[in-house]
């Protein structure tokens, strides 16, 4: 045993530059969370962290991780985690590092420099499946590799934390900075719900105050460097969806609907909306397609909500347009699907070989084989779906 060499205090740093912090993703040693290293003379080693805010929920996860990374350099018999709290001025100072000294309440994506794509997923009318489409499909990107974030809109309801995996957590603030939660997936989350000054509290949001929580889900949540940012909308065309047209009118829509009649008419002016927001609607999903045949397969398809809804969506909205709206994928009914996002647990991520997850990978799979610009996509060509 090499007990005579202690270990080198550089090796340490460069073990815990391999530590992110979890909401924010960048190393603590960036980000002067690192206050102490102290190595004993039989190679124990205490660090000590400082944490964002005291209770931060991130907390085991920091220990977790500098033990791992510093226990294993070489000499290290030990390590202990020491764990403090900022005090008011390192945490501005951490805010102005975070902002880059960019001013506050500019949206970053409304920015014609924008690197991130940002698509708005819509519908008609509400439970045909916005949420799990989003939750799914930014999982199945995350998946890609691509650094994807969430912001929950819906007014009514927010069901995106929890079909994450993430429903109790609240984000931790940093001055006026907010973390977005982070979820096993990989994904970040920040719902409207979790803006409210107490859980318990039912907020109507309208008006000013919904434009500002809008705004604020926006630019004074640290988003870091998004590949893609999904808005999963309220049903309907109301004051998100006017909101959010103003101050992004470069998100790209993605409407959602069932194969029905009457599902498929509403969808239409979710669209029509979209547009006249002047956000461009690239595509459409029918949910809840087909309900595989128990008895013969999948060729057999069980038309439980009716058939074509999808397709007359897309043809409506692309004549209306006059550009191409395609129907980017049709989503079986999938019990899977459903038990996923109860149990916080989404398909393309539990059950990945599940038919609707087939689907759902290979929408986003579609999505992120296009180019920025108005280049549209090619979709349904490969049955090669990856499982
Ligand atoms: N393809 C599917 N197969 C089976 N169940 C599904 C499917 N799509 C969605 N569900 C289930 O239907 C319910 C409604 O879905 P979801 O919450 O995603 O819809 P929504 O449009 O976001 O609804 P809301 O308007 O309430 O926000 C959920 O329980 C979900 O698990
Ligand atoms: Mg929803
Ligand atoms: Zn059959």
């Amino acid at each position: 045993m090499g007990g005579m060499t202690s270990p080198a205090i550089d090796r340490i740093q460069a073990a815990l530059a391999r530590v992110n912090d979890p909401e924010i993703k960048r190393p603590i040693t960036d980000l002067d969370m690192v206050e102490n290293i102290d190595v004993d003379d039989t190679g124990k080693v205490t660090v000590t962290v400082l944490l964002t805010v005291a209770g931060c929920p991130m907390k085991d996860t920091i220990t977790r991780d500098v033990t791992n990374e510093v226990s294993a350099v070489e000499g290290v018999t030990g390590v202990e985690v020491v764990l403090g709290v900022m005090t008011a001025e390192q945490r501005s100072s951490l805010q102005e590092t975070l902002r880059g000294g960019q001013a506050q309440r500019e949206i970053p994506f409304a920015q014609p420099d924008s690197l991130t794509k940002v698509y708005a997923i819509a519908s008609g009318k509400g439970g045909v499946g916005k949420s799990s489409v989003t939750v799914n499909l930014a999982i199945a990107m995350a998946k890609q590799g691509l650094k994807v974030g969430i912001v929950d809109a819906d007014i009514y309801g927010h069901s995106v934390p929890a079909m994450l995996g993430v429903a109790d957590t609240r984000p931790t603030q940093v001055e006026d900075l907010i973390m977005p939660v982070p979820t096993p997936s990989g994904v970040s989350v920040i719902s409207i719900g979790m803006l409210k000054p107490r859980r318990d509290q039912v907020v109507a949001w309208r008006g000013p105050m919904l434009d500002r929580a809008l705004v604020q889900m926006l630019s004074d949540v640290y988003w870091g460097d998004l590949d893609v940012l999904f808005l999963d909308l309220p049903p309907g065309t109301g004051d998100v969806a006017i909101s959010l047209g103003q101050h992004l009118p470069s998100a790209e829509v993605l409407v959602v609907t069932t194969p029905q009649e009457a599902a498929a008419e509403v969808a239409e002016r979710a669209g029509t909306m979209a547009s006249m927001m002047h956000q461009r609607v690239i595509g459409v999903i029918e949910n809840m397609s087909f309900l595989p045949c128990p008895h013969c397969g999948p060729e057999h398809r069980l038309e439980v909500f009716g058939s074509g809804g999808g397709a007359r969506v897309a043809s409506t909205l692309g004549a209306r347009f006059g550009y191409d709206v395609e129907l980017l994928g049709a989503i079986p009914l999938d019990v899977s699907l459903r038990e996923g996002g109860d149990s916080g647990k989404p398909i393309v991520e539990s059950d990945p070989t599940a038919p609707g997850a087939v689907v759902l990978n290979d929408i986003a799979q579609g999505l992120s084989g296009r180019g920025r610009g108005l280049a549209g996509m090619q979709l349904g060509l490969s049955p090669t779906a990856k499982g």
